[in-house]
């Protein structure tokens, strides 16, 4: 018998988005790391470049109707700052500031609340050439960044994401040399890592410093909740190494001001540089924490491995990513930051799945796999809560089909199929399926 789970009250719901994954309208922007990285020959699938995108720069107007469609009440999205800074610092491009403003107008005339993320990895190149991340002078960049923004609409927007996943900014980017800037060197890794750190408390205080007394301020994290192969005390040791390295290196510091000391001793001579004052700038009061999550390690001890373990793949389902079908990982996920970093409001910013979606003759799209991992991963939240997490919001990613990083086009995430060469957006049936969950604030499980 199915039954349905009603969410608490005030619960918001939405979609995700990020900049250079949707944007397109490149010639009216500055360029990106990303940009550059596109056009390293290898580095991207196929080739695949963010230059037209979802080309939402020119369509945002259809796509908020698509949202007001499913009846979201809010939606997260980037915004790219080579649009709004061509030169990461400097001259302002006014008519890129009036896009996003003109954005927010169309949200709110809706009924959508803009949830505003500044870093979505689409770093100006200029600012690469000096150094990147791994420059200090970036974080200060960052901060000024922040003001420009901020004085255009925080007038209107209330709710901010410093940063998305500062793991992947330091360890996709400049470790595994899989994500732009494409480096391989740990030190680098860390410096990069500290840098967004700081640079979040800087913009906390930016924004804070211009925006009302509702105006709320939070940090995005990505978890890799760790499950060791076996109760073996060397397993066990294993997956508290690949928390440590995935998880607690960034939370520990945004919550408690400090780096975890198990990683600090193994990282060696290449730990990053911390001035004084770093950590209790990375470490300010936030007003909520944002939650992504995809799927859970399994880990196993291997002398031979990156920090002595490797990560296994049990049997199980996986989606077209190859990351495996894992919901109980997010209720525990989200019980755990609750007993561990004292109870922050928490939101997931990003959830969702990548399948082969096609569009069916009868002209819809029918992915039940996504429709299930939705409705497992929501059940997860309303488990989650029934513990006592502080769970305000769920935000599905993604609203379309779009550039999916090394991958390019390639994956699908979006509960709207887009087809590239058309631009043409087809509601999937996990879309209908989501606008149903929200019209009940309930899922039926
Ligand atoms: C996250 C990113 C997001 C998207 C999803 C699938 O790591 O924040 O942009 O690519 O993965």
């Amino acid at each position: 018998m199915a039954q349905l789970r009603q969410f608490p009250e005030g619960f918001v719901w939405g979609t995700a988005t990020a900049s250079f994954q949707i944007e397109g309208g490149r010639n009216e922007r500055g360029d990106c790391i990303w940009d550059d990285f596109c056009r390293w020959p290898g580095k991207v699938h196929a080739g695949d470049t963010g230059d037209v995108a979802d080309d939402h720069y020119h369509r945002f107007c259809d796509d908020v109707a698509l949202m007001a469609e499913l009846g979201q009440n809010a939606y997260r999205f980037s915004i790219s700052w080579p649009r709004v800074l061509p030169e990461g610092a400097g001259e302002v491009n006014e008519k890129g500031l009036d896009f996003y403003s003109r954005l927010v107008d169309e949200l709110l005339a809706r009924g959508i609340d803009p949830y505003v993320t500044l870093y979505h990895w689409d770093l100006p190149s200029a600012l690469q050439r000096m150094g990147g991340w791994a420059a200090r002078d970036t974080i200060y960049r960052f901060q000024d960044y922040a003001a420009v923004v901020a004085d255009r609409l925080g007038d209107r927007v209330k709710n901010w994401i410093t940063h998305n996943e500062p793991w992947v900014v330091a360890f996709l980017g400049n470790l595994h040399g899989q994500h732009a800037p494409g480096w391989e060197d740990l030190g680098l890794a860390l410096q990069v890592g500290h840098h967004t750190i700081v640079s979040h408390g800087l913009a906390v205080q930016a924004l804070r410093a211009r925006g009302g007394a509702d105006t709320r301020v939070g940090i995005t994290l990505n978890f890799s909740p760790a499950y060791p192969a076996s109760d073996r005390a060397e397993d066990v040791a294993a997956a508290r190494m690949h928390d440590g390295y995935s998880n607690r290196w960034f939370l520990d510091p945004v919550f408690e001001g400090r780096y975890p000391q198990d990683l600090w001793d193994a990282y060696g001579y290449q730990v990053p540089r911390v001035a004084p004052g770093d950590m209790e700038l990375g470490s300010q009061p936030i007003d909520f924490l944002g939650v992504n999550y995809y799927t859970r390690a399994v880990v196993q001890h291997d002398p031979r491995g990156w920090l002595g373990y490797r990560t296994l793949k049990p049997e199980g389902e996986y989606t077209a990513m190859d990351w495996e079908v894992f919901p109980q990982g997010l209720t525990d996920l989200l019980v755990r930051l609750t007993r561990d970093y004292g109870a922050p409001p928490l939101y997931i910013t990003e959830n969702g799945s990548a399948y082969e979606d096609v569009v069916s003759e009868d002209g819809q799209v029918h992915d039940p796999q996504r429709v299930a991992y939705l409705r497992q991963h929501l059940a997860a939240c309303l488990d989650a809560i029934e513990q006592g997490v502080p769970l305000k919001g769920y935000f599905a990613w993604s609203l379309v089909d779009n550039f999916e990083w090394a991958f390019g086009y390639s994956r699908r995430f979006g509960i709207a199929h887009v087809d590239f060469g058309t631009q043409r957006r087809t509601l999937k049936d996990s879309a209908r399926f989501f606008a149903a969950v929200i019209a009940q604030n309930a899922v039926e499980v």
